[in-house]
């Protein structure tokens, strides 16, 4: 789930029921029913669905398609049963009660090489990963800056907050970046003395445009403008994990740049087809997060199954095993690129592909989306409406996320549904 815009998030629609009015819900059930109707009206209501088995999967983050993948089944499977029968599946506690294991070490160091770390800690999520990093760490009165389209669990993160300032800027703008840290240095001399921590909090690719952040140039912007070492690079790697860098490392690694960010959040949901996360970072940022990150310290640890997936995960990923499917995933990229690219649009029917070159994950812009993800769903494919509040008003579209398991046919079959929804769509306008 991508992130909700500030001040659009969904608990902030239910704010507007009046206890006074006279047509004012009588119970909690009909406040919350009330709340439903609201987001009903506007057609903005969520719901849980269940999809056939034999769709074919163009939505999920399974990028790698690890998830049915059988050397990464058979090595699961053997981490799972070379360990005697009397070793614990579940962690039995939190990590700083019976949940640690030697396991849950050794694979925070394996992970910490791979990705040229000084170190890794693992959180249960990378929910949990961004809300206990930044409801912690930031000092009180820092300032955090952050890309407008960062990830719902980033902001729910800041809102625990101890931080003075948070300012957003305009999406993947070294411009953006650079307007608000001047407004912020011309606010609070112990910016630029060095003595106020300034947190940039960006993410390597985004998960609703799938472009990737132009880091280098938001690291020369605060070089430039923080002379004293006090800019320190937040980025969540959760979609570029497995997909990007060498041997899917990232990138922060692709660009060399591993030893300018504070913090990396390295997520196991998406390509890693696994759970949890991991947070890179020094050795006493990693102590700090184990007495104040509440969301590492008051939670069940994840049990060994998880870790061995993980584990086999990254013995995939370090032995080179998946860059065939790095490479599969970017020539599928460049064959529906070409398809989109061959599609006959109208004048009359508004429809756009927003897509960052090397991305799996591709934006089909319409003010239609819910009918295109419907007819391409009825078809056998799936592929997902993305509407307000998960991205902003007038944003609407039908995300495509490729995977390395899908194939050219299935593509073409996309592709074609999409050019009989443009068709129709067509015909339907031309009739009113
Ligand atoms: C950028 C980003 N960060 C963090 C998360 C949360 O990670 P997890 O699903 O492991 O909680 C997600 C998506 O779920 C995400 O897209």
């Amino acid at each position: 789930m991508a992130a909700s815009q500030p001040g659009t998030s969904s608990t902030s629609s239910t704010s507007s029921t009046s206890s006074t009015s006279s047509s004012a819900p009588k119970t909690l059930i009909d406040s919350l029913s009330a709340a439903l109707s609201r987001r009903e009206a506007k057609s903005a209501r969520r719901r849980l669905t269940v999809l056939p088995r034999t769709a074919v999967d163009f939505s999920s983050n399974d990028f790698l398609s690890l998830s049915t993948s059988s050397a990464y089944r058979e090595r699961f499977l053997a981490l799972l049963n070379n360990t005697p029968p009397s070793f614990p599946l579940a962690s039995g506690g939190s990590r700083l009660l019976d949940g640690n294991s030697a396991y849950a070490e050794e694979l925070e160091n394996f992970v910490a090489e791979f990705h040229q770390a000084p170190t890794a800690l693992l959180f249960n999520s990378g929910y949990d990963a961004n809300v206990g990093v930044l409801s912690s760490i930031p000092q009180p009165g820092d300032v955090i800056l952050y890309d407008e389209l960062i990830h719902a669990s980033a902001h729910e993160g800041m809102r625990l907050s101890r931080a003075g300032p948070r300012k957003m800027f305009a999406h993947s703008s070294p411009i953006g970046l650079r307007e608000v840290l001047q407004s912020q240095i011309a606010e609070d001399p112990a910016i630029v003395e060095g003595t106020r921590n300034v947190f940039v909090l960006i993410e390597s690719i985004y998960s609703m445009d799938g472009d990737v952040a132009p880091i280098k140039e938001f690291i020369a912007v605060v070089d430039e403008l923080l002379p004293h070492g006090n800019g320190y690079f937040y980025v969540d790697e959760a979609h570029a994990t497995g997909v990007f860098g060498p041997r899917g490392a990232g990138v922060v690694q692709e660009l060399g740049v591993q030893d300018r960010m504070f913090i990396r959040v390295h997520t196991f949901g998406k390509a890693l087809a696994s759970h949890g996360a991991m947070v890179l970072c020094g050795p006493e940022t990693r102590d700090y997060l184990i007495n104040y990150a509440r969301s590492l310290i008051y939670t069940t640890a994840l049990g060994f199954p998880f870790l061995a997936s993980i584990r086999a995960a990254y013995e995939l990923l370090s032995s080179g095993e998946t860059e065939s499917l790095q490479r599969r995933l970017q020539e599928l990229i460049r064959h529906l690129r070409q398809q989109l690219d061959g599609l006959h649009t109208y004048q009359s029917v508004m429809f756009e592909v927003d897509h960052f070159p090397t991305s799996p994950i591709i934006s089909l812009r319409t003010s239609q989306p819910r009918q295109l993800a419907s007819l391409c769903q009825e078809n056998g494919f799936v592929v997902r409406a993305i509407m307000p509040p998960t991205i902003p008003e007038g944003k609407e579209r039908v995300r495509v996320c490729l995977h390395a398991g899908n194939t050219e046919g299935e593509i073409d079959g996309l592709t074609r549904m999409i050019q009989s929804w443009l068709d129709q769509s067509h015909r339907n306008e031309s009739k009113l």
